[in-house]
């Protein structure tokens, strides 16, 4: 780690014939996925399909029931974070505290840990809010929290399910702005599960929409859109093409 709280880059990951079962229900079989070091990869699905058993498998808070997961190269726990919809905040810490609680676990020491999660909140536009507690920010400015403590540890793969579902279109927006700045700025390996279409197509390099039984992948498709990704995008026809054929994999049964 370094103290610009630049990472050393992404990981690669490779699932091969995972599988996941709860009781009789199989959600996920045979699935297979290879993602690049550095790759911003979308996944959709219907709701139900596998997506967040996916994610919780990926950052091994469940183990599959068969089949691999591996990481390349794998240095530990904490070169994954995971952003989960609700910014799980502890109410009684201040943002500064929370953005720091990964550091703590890790036994970092306190001048070290202040500062790297100062850092990474100034750097997410949160400099002046150090001191205040979750229930005195919006919606937007407690995910905004959860990213900062997401990156204090520089982690190298970023897992996020749904992160900004939540929240208005207008806040939506800035923080898909500031997730893809923060992904080609350190060049770290981002899995990013949604809903939207739009957001999907935005935001990734990649994108893979399951099918709704099985946890079967009916499209694995590359966003062939400019790097830069701004306001000019939105209005651009290939952007209309990309999600027209995500829509068009979301829709067939
Ligand atoms: N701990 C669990 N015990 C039993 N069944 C579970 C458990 N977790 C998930 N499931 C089931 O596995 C399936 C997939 O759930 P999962 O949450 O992964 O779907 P999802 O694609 O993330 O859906 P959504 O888009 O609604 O978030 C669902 O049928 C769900 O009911
Ligand atoms: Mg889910």
């Amino acid at each position: 780690m370094t103290a610009s709280g630049i990472s050393a880059g992404g990981v690669a990951l490779h699932l091969d014939g995972v599988r996941r079962e709860f009781g009789n229900l199989v959600v996920i079989d045979h699935f297979d996925l290879h993602v690049e070091a550095g790759e911003f990869l979308a996944i959709l699905g219907p709701s139900g399909c596998g997506k967040s058993t996916l994610l919780r498998m990926i950052a091994r808070l469940a183990p599959p029931d068969g089949g691999t997961i591996r990481l390349e190269p794998d240095t530990g726990r904490f070169q994954t974070s995971f952003v989960f919809q609700d910014a799980h905040l502890l109410p009684w810490r201040t943002v500064l505290d929370n953005a720091a609680l990964p550091l703590e676990l890790m036994g970092v020491t306190r001048e070290e840990r202040y500062l790297k999660a100062r850092h990474e909140l100034e750097r997410i536009g949160l400099g002046d809010a150090t001191d205040r507690y979750p229930a005195q920010l919006s919606g937007g400015m407690r995910m905004r929290v959860s990213l900062a403590r997401a990156l204090v540890t520089t982690p190298r793969l970023l897992l996020l399910d749904e992160p900004f579902a939540a929240l208005d279109e207008i806040t939506r927006y800035k923080l898909d702005l500031q997730l893809r700045a923060l992904w080609r700025e350190r060049g770290i390996t981002v899995i990013f599960v949604t809903h939207s279409i739009s957001e999907a197509a935005f935001l990734a390099n990649r994108a893979v929409v399951m099918a709704r039984r099985g946890g079967g992948i009916k499209l694995d498709r590359r966003i062939e859109l400019p790097e830069r990704r701004d306001e000019e995008l939105r209005l651009d026809p290939r952007y209309g093409q990309e999600m027209n054929a995500l829509l068009q994999a979301m829709e067939e049964e």
